[in-house]
């Protein structure tokens, strides 16, 4: 948008920024690409003056009608910005002022970004890193390079990555999750879907048409719907975010709306990436008349089917009767997986798999599920956990 407004000459732009440090450079590179495309020499392109008003005295405007520091209206203003196809950048204004064509959070380009990154990080990591890194200030993306470095010596994906989550502040409703998995039988399905299509998560940004948009696990409590959204994101190697509707929950009108407004545009800035809304029916329980909830929903449901970003959505659902069907129809979700009980032959291989995760003898029998059995991975895991403790107290004595 910002392109836009600058080929347009918009007499007054307004844009907010958390870094006011790099706040010329950033709109400088903006400024350069668009009179490069018309064809101005570089000595011929105006560098950015910055008006303060902690500092008026430091720079003065100069137009044919209108000079400097006098008091004058916004309008008049306006005017005489345009007669002479200039530009003014309103910055963090605290008020919203209609004159003014609003353009949203001023953040780097990707070749801005490349720039930054050009001499630190090797061309290799650059289609991983530069990713992460976009929807992110060059502020915090020099912290977050400086602490990889003292960190991990190196910026690689994984350092950037690990100091990124831990160091951008949290977005209410938005929290990351420690994808790590101690014992883990993949659902088949699912473990297909990954190894064919799920790939396609990192395709360039040319191609994001391609990328996956949404799974839909259904199951029974326990069948390890939401340790499969975790599964999914180790095993594309990119981050897992819970998306949880139910914190965004706000006292005053529209508070709720513009959090997961928020929420959202943060998750485009983090693709690629996976994004888990878990037992999503419960967003159509209760409360599902309000009218909060239904412009929520109304709001997921359009950033479902819109947003550009690689961002996956894992949702999942102990009871999909009662999920309107919009909310699964193609272009929201690419698939329905469901996560069944495991049958006894299935349930005594997870139940090995389980026990050898442990350096512990084994006293005890394991194989213990019969023909006909059907249990959930949960119930064997802790069935397995109770077999062990066994074990473990006999080890002792
Ligand atoms: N495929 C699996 N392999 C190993 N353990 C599993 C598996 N599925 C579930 N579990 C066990 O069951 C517990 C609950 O799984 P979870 O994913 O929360 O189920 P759901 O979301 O379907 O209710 C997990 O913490 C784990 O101990
Ligand atoms: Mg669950």
């Amino acid at each position: 948008m910002i392109y836009k407004a600058i080929r347009a000459r918009i007499p007054l732009v307004s844009v907010k920024t958390p870094d006011t440090i790099h706040l010329r450079i950033v709109l400088q590179f903006y400024i350069n690409k668009v009179l490069e495309e018309e064809g101005v020499k570089k000595r011929d392109r105006p560098t950015i003056g910055v008006f303060n008003e902690k500092e008026p005295t430091k720079y003065t405007f100069s137009f044919a009608h209108w000079d400097g520091l006098k008091t004058v209206s916004l309008h008049s203003i306006y005017e005489s910005l345009r007669e002479e196809s200039c530009t003014v950048f309103i910055i963090n204004s605290d008020d919203y002022l209609k004159i003014a064509f609003e353009v949203g959070e001023l953040l780097p380009c990707i070749d801005h970004i490349t720039q930054l990154f050009g001499e630190h990080v090797m061309a290799e990591y650059l289609p991983q890193i530069i990713p992460m890194a976009q929807g992110l200030t060059i502020k915090e993306i020099l912290d977050i390079s400086n602490i990889a470095m003292a960190e991990y010596k190196c910026i690689t994906p994984t350092s950037f990555a690990s100091v990124k989550n831990s160091c951008i502040p949290p977005v209410l409703g938005l929290n990351y999750v420690n994808p790590e998995i101690p014992c883990y039988t993949p659902n088949p399905e699912l473990k297909a879907w990954l190894e064919d299509e799920g790939q396609c998560i990192h395709v360039e940004d040319s191609l994001s048409d391609l990328a996956p948009r949404g799974l839909l696990f259904e199951g029974v409590a326990g069948t390890g719907k939401s340790l499969g959204a975790k599964y999914v994101a180790n095993e594309l190697n990119v981050p897992l975010y819970n998306l949880c509707v139910g914190e965004l929950l706000g006292k005053y009108v529209g508070e709720s709306e513009t959090r997961l407004r928020e929420a959202l545009m943060r998750l485009d800035s983090y693709a690629p990436a996976v994004v888990l809304i878990d037992e999503v029916e419960k967003l159509f329980e209760d409360d599902a008349g309000s009218n909060t909830t239904r412009s929520l929903l109304a709001l997921l449901l359009w950033w479902l089917q819109e947003h550009s970003s690689r961002v996956l959505t894992i949702m999942t659902t102990n009871n999909s009767l009662i999920l309107p069907k919009e909310l699964y129809r193609s272009g929201r979700i690419d698939r329905s997986i469901i996560f069944e009980p495991l049958n006894y032959q299935e349930a005594n291989e997870l139940l090995e798999t389980y026990r050898s995760s442990f350096d512990l003898p084994r006293y005890y029998k394991y194989d213990i599920y019969k023909d006909g059995d059907s249990v959930t991975a949960a119930d064997v895991i802790s069935t397995g956990k109770r077999l062990m403790r066994l074990d473990y107290l006999t080890d002792r004595d």
